[in-house]
């Protein structure tokens, strides 16, 4: 497939996939820093087990590419990209604390909602395609997934570390 002209519903499909492929395989190098750069064993716990359901997202792409009789293929996402360092970013900036581990969880929230609209459209783009039932559930599954970790994030933020962080008050800088 070329990279440069996008001129059919298949072709935007395609890069589609391969864009989602890029970023899952960005997350699993990914979510280990930020895991290991938590102070809350619950949001570590939470990067945790996103990263193996995030290796399980690579897996059903790959399925997904198998179904389609198609080579899986990576096409560097640098929207992700971008979202991966500025996590970083936030780590080298920051002590071990609630104040990391509340940035730690917006970086993870909008990775979530980047995957949970990228995935959204994919799905109905199958559909549209009549593409066969079990890709469509394969890529709706991973919805699901995306959709839970998001508000497992958001729950440990509101429930536990912002609280906390919200107790480092200094003055704002201007
Ligand atoms: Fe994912
Ligand atoms: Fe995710």
């Amino acid at each position: 497939m070329s990279a440069e002209k996008i001129t059919t519903f298949d072709e935007l499909f395609q890069t589609g996939l391969a864009d989602i492929y890029d970023a899952e395989q960005q997350l699993v190098q990914a979510l280990p820093k930020l895991a290991q750069a938590c102070s809350s064993p619950q949001l570590r716990q939470a990067f945790e087990q996103h990263l193996q359901e995030t290796r399980g997202h690579v897996q059903r792409l790959e399925q997904v590419y198998s179904k389609l009789g198609l080579k899986p293929e990576r096409k560097t996402n640098t929207i992700l990209q971008a979202m991966t360092q500025d996590a970083e970013k936030k780590i080298q900036i920051t002590e071990p604390s609630p104040v990391r581990d509340a940035a730690l969880i917006v970086c993870g929230n909008k990775v979530e909602h980047f995957e949970i609209g990228s995935y959204g459209s994919l799905r109905n783009f199958a559909e549209l395609m009549s593409q066969p039932q079990e890709i469509i559930s394969l890529l709706e599954q991973t919805t699901q997934e995306e959709k839970k970790a998001d508000q497992l994030l958001t729950q440990i933020g509101e429930s536990e570390v912002n609280p906390q962080a919200a107790r480092m008050r200094g003055q704002l800088t201007r």
